[in-house]
C-alpha cells in the first residue's frame, strides 16, 4: 500500500471510531471510553488533517457543522506548574530531608517550617488579575488543567473580587477544594471518597450542579505572582486571610524535626475530629527566599514535604516467596500472599525488599505477617507473628544465581560505607538476561523517556513472550499485520499504537540519555550530560570514544555514574542498541536559553563556596544562560575563586589571561 493509502486508511479508522463513541455518548449517554480518550481522538484527528491537507471526510469533526462541543472543558496552562510533594514516613525521611536542603544550600542554618495540615481533596489555582477572579483552574497534569471558572465561583469560601491594595496585580492563589465529612455523608452512595466526591462536583458541566453540593476551599500556596511580596509562607497565609480567604486553623510554625513528630504525634490522634479529611502534615521551608533558591526537582518541590499519617495494616499468610528481576538486575524478593483488604484495596503481593531484610526478619514461606500499606507506596511485610509459626517452618533461602538467567549474582561492596549493599544483584549486565532485557524495554516506554503512551508494560510482556521484541530499536520496526491478527487488536487499536509510536520518534536528547535505563543515570542525571554534551553526535562520541572520564567534571556526576557509565558502555549489545536507537529516533539538540546576564560567558570554579552549593551555583549560571566548563582553556571566561582553591587552576588561569573572580564578584554580575 502507498504511504498515502496507509494514512488515508488510518484517518477514516480514526473517524469512524470517533463517531461510533459520539454516538454512544451524546445519543445514548452510554460512553466506554473516557472523556480523556475521546478529546484525545478528535486531537489526533485534526492533527492529521492539518499535516495531510489530502484527507477529508464528510464525518470528520472539522466538517461536521452540527458538531456537538466536546463534554471536557478548556485547557488552560498553568504559568507556574502545579508540582506533587514529596513523602516522608519516618523521623530518617525527615532528617533527610532536612539534610538534603542544608546541603543544598551549603549552609549550617536553623530552618523554620510552616506546618500545615494536608488536606485531602482537588486542588485547584485561581488567577486574580487586579483582585478580580478571572480564571480558575484545575490542577489537570500539572502543566496544564481545566477551565472551570463558573464552578469555582460557585464555592462561598472563594473571594470573587478582592478590594485590599495589598493584592499583587496578577496572583494564582492555590489551595484545595474539598467536601466535608457530613456532607459527604448525604452523597456517599455515589462516591467511593469525599475526595472523589469533590473532584465529581468541581468538574460537573453544569455549574447549577456544582452548586448543589457545598463544596470547600482552603488556600495554602501562590503560583506566579506578578511582585516578591512575602518574606515567609506563615506571613502570606495570614494575608490570605485579610484578602478574604479560608486558611486552615491548624497552620503553624515550628523549628526543629522533634517538634515536627511530636505535632505529628498528636495531629494525627485527632484527625478524625476534623470536618474534613487530612492524610498527613505538610511541611514547608518558611522563608520564601530560601525556598527560591531551593526550586524543585523534576515533579517535587526541594523546600516541601509531606509527613504522611501512619500507613493502614493488616495481617496474612505468606504463600510463597517470588524472586523478581528488576532493570538494574537487582534481586526482589515478593511475597504473594493470602489476599487480604487493607483501607479499601485487596493486596496479594507485599515486597520484602531484599535479601537482608529476609535474613533480619527471618521472613519463611508459611509464616503470618503484618502487611502495611501506606498510600501509594508498594505494600511490604512489616513483621513476622512468630507464635504462629509453623514447627516444620524452614529457613528461606536466597537464590545465589539469577532466577532468569542463571549468571551469578552479587552483592557490591561500597568503598566509603565499607559495608556490602543489602540488595543482590544479577551481574549479567545487558540484554542477554531476559528478565532484565524486559524491565530495560519497560524503561525505555516510559513516561520521562521515550513515552510511548499506547504501548503498556503488558504488551510488552506479550510482545517479547511472542518474540516480536528484544531490543528496544525493535519497537520501531513492529510488523502491525502480525499484530493485528492477536486477540483482543482491532483495526482502532493497532492504528493507535502506529499512531503513538510514530509519534514518540522525536525526543529529546535528555530523555534518550534517560531512556537508555543505565544505572544511577536518572532524570537530573540525563539532564546534566545532556547539558554538557549538547547533541546526540557528541553523547556517542564520549561514548564510543571512551571518554567518559571527561564527565567526572560536571557536577551532579560522580565516581558511582562514571562507574556505572563505563560498564555501560563496555558492553558491546549496549553499544550496538545506542546506535540503532540513534538511526531511528530523531533526537533533537539540547535547546539553551540565550537571553540571560551571562549570556556567552563561561565559568569554572574552584575551591568551597560560602552559603552556596556548587549545584546551586551552577544551576544559578545556567538560568542566566552562562555554561559552566570543565578545564581550563582559552574558551574559558572566568575562573571563580572559593574557599582553598586549587592554585595550578589559578596559575593556569592568569597564563591564559583568563579573568578571576571571587565569589563575591562573581555574585555581583549575577546582581
Ligand atoms: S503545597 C508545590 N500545601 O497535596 C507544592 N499542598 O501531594 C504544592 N495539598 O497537589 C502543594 N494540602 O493538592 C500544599 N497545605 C497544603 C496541602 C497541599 C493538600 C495537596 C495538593 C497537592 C498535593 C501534593
Amino acid at each position: 500500500m502507498s504511504k498515502k493509502k496507509e494514512i488515508t486508511k488510518l484517518y477514516n479508522v480514526k473517524i469512524k471510531e470517533f463517531n461510533k463513541h459520539n454516538k454512544l455518548y451524546y445519543d445514548k449517554n452510554a460512553p466506554n471510553i473516557s472523556d480523556g480518550e475521546f478529546d484525545k481522538l478528535k486531537i489526533e484527528i485534526l492533527e492529521l488533517e492539518k499535516k495531510f491537507p489530502f484527507l477529508n471526510n464528510i464525518k470528520s469533526p472539522s466538517n461536521s457543522v452540527g458538531f456537538k462541543p466536546s463534554k471536557n472543558f478548556e485547557k488552560f496552562k498553568h504559568k507556574v506548574r502545579m508540582l506533587s510533594l514529596s513523602n516522608a514516613f519516618s523521623r530518617e525521611d525527615l532528617i533527610n530531608f532536612e539534610k538534603k536542603i542544608l546541603n543544598y544550600l551549603n549552609k549550617k542554618i536553623f530552618l523554620e517550617y510552616s506546618v500545615e495540615p494536608k488536606i485531602d481533596g482537588i486542588s485547584a489555582s485561581l488567577t486574580y488579575l487586579n483582585g478580580k477572579l478571572t480564571y480558575g483552574v484545575s490542577r489537570g497534569d500539572g502543566n496544564e488543567g481545566e477551565l472551570i471558572t463558573n464552578n469555582i465561583k460557585t464555592i462561598r469560601d472563594i473571594p470573587q473580587i478582592i478590594k485590599k491594595s495589598t493584592i499583587p496585580e496578577e496572583i494564582e492563589i492555590r489551595g484545595e477544594v474539598y467536601i466535608e465529612k457530613k456532607d459527604f455523608h448525604k452523597i456517599k452512595d455515589k462516591f467511593a471518597n469525599p475526595r472523589n466526591a469533590a473532584s465529581g462536583t468541581l468538574r460537573q458541566k453544569d455549574p447549577n450542579e456544582t452548586s448543589k453540593i457545598p463544596l470547600k476551599f482552603i488556600a495554602y500556596t501562590f503560583g506566579f505572582v506578578s511582585e516578591d511580596k512575602f518574606q515567609n509562607q506563615s506571613d502570606f497565609l495570614k494575608e490570605l486571610k485579610t484578602w478574604g480567604f479560608v486558611t486552615s486553623k491548624y497552620n503553624e510554625v515550628i523549628k526543629t524535626i522533634d517538634e515536627l513528630i511530636r505535632f505529628h504525634e498528636k495531629f494525627e490522634k485527632k484527625r478524625y475530629d476534623l470536618n474534613y479529611d487530612v492524610d498527613g502534615l505538610v511541611y514547608k521551608v518558611n522563608n520564601i527566599n530560601l525556598q527560591k533558591r531551593l526550586g524543585f526537582t523534576s515533579n517535587a518541590p526541594r523546600w516541601a514535604i509531606a509527613h504522611k499519617f501512619s500507613a493502614d495494616h493488616a495481617y496474612s499468610e505468606i504463600l510463597n516467596i517470588d524472586i523478581q528481576v528488576g532493570r538494574t538486575g537487582a534481586l526482589t524478593p515478593v511475597a504473594k500472599v493470602k489476599p487480604v483488604n487493607i483501607g479499601g484495596v485487596v493486596v496479594s503481593n507485599a515486597t520484602l525488599h531484599n535479601e537482608d531484610e529476609i535474613l533480619r526478619k527471618d521472613i519463611r514461606i508459611g509464616d503470618s505477617v503484618k502487611i502495611e500499606r501506606a498510600g501509594d507506596v508498594i505494600p511490604h511485610v512489616l513483621e513476622v507473628d512468630l507464635k504462629k509459626r509453623k514447627k516444620n517452618s524452614s529457613k528461606f533461602l536466597f537464590p545465589i544465581k539469577c532466577p532468569s538467567c542463571g549468571s551469578s549474582t552479587e552483592k557490591e561492596y561500597n568503598k566509603t560505607t565499607k559495608k556490602y549493599d543489602a540488595v543482590r544483584r544479577c551481574t549479567n549486565e545487558g540484554f542477554s538476561c531476559e528478565k532484565i532485557a524486559i524491565e530495560k524495554i519497560k524503561h525505555f516506554i516510559s513516561k520521562d523517556a521515550i513515552n510511548i503512551d499506547g504501548l503498556g508494560k503488558k504488551v510488552v510482556e506479550k510482545f517479547w513472550e511472542l518474540k516480536f521484541i528484544k531490543f528496544p530499536h525493535d519497537i520501531f520496526n513492529l510488523n502491525y499485520k502480525k499484530i493485528s491478527s492477536l486477540d483482543g487488536w482491532g483495526p482502532q487499536s493497532v492504528s493507535n499504537l502506529k499512531y503513538s509510536i510514530e509519534n514518540s520518534k522525536e525526543v529529546t536528547l535528555d530523555k534518550f540519555i534517560f531512556s537508555l535505563g543505565i544505572r544511577h543515570i536518572g532524570v537530573e542525571n540525563s539532564k546534566v550530560i545532556a547539558h554538557f554534551t549538547k547533541n546526540i553526535k557528541n553523547f556517542l562520541g564520549f561514548t564510543i570514544n571512551n571518554k567518559i572520564n571527561d564527565l567526572i567534571n560536571i557536577d551532579g556526576i560522580g565516581e558511582t555514574q562514571i562507574k556505572s557509565l563505563k560498564s555501560f558502555f563496555q558492553n558491546k549489545v549496549n553499544i550496538k542498541v545506542v546506535e540503532k536507537l540513534s538511526e531511528v529516533l530523531k533526537v533533537q539538540d539540547r535547546k539553551i536559553s540565550t537571553n540571560g546576564k551571562l549570556k556567552n560567558r563561561s565559568f569554572m570554579f574552584t575551591g568551597k563556596l560560602q552559603n552556596i552549593s556548587r549545584a546551586e551555583a551552577k544551576s544559578l549560571i545556567e538560568k542566566n544562560s552562562g555554561s559552566i566548563v570543565s578545564s581550563i582553556t582559552k574558551k574559558l571566561n572566568y575562573l571563580v575563586i572559593g574557599e582553598k582553591p586549587t592554585n595550578r587552576k589559578i596559575e593556569q588561569a592568569k597564563d591564559l589571561g583568563i579573568k578571576i573572580l571571587t565569589q563575591q564578584e562573581w555574585s555581583d554580575l549575577l546582581n
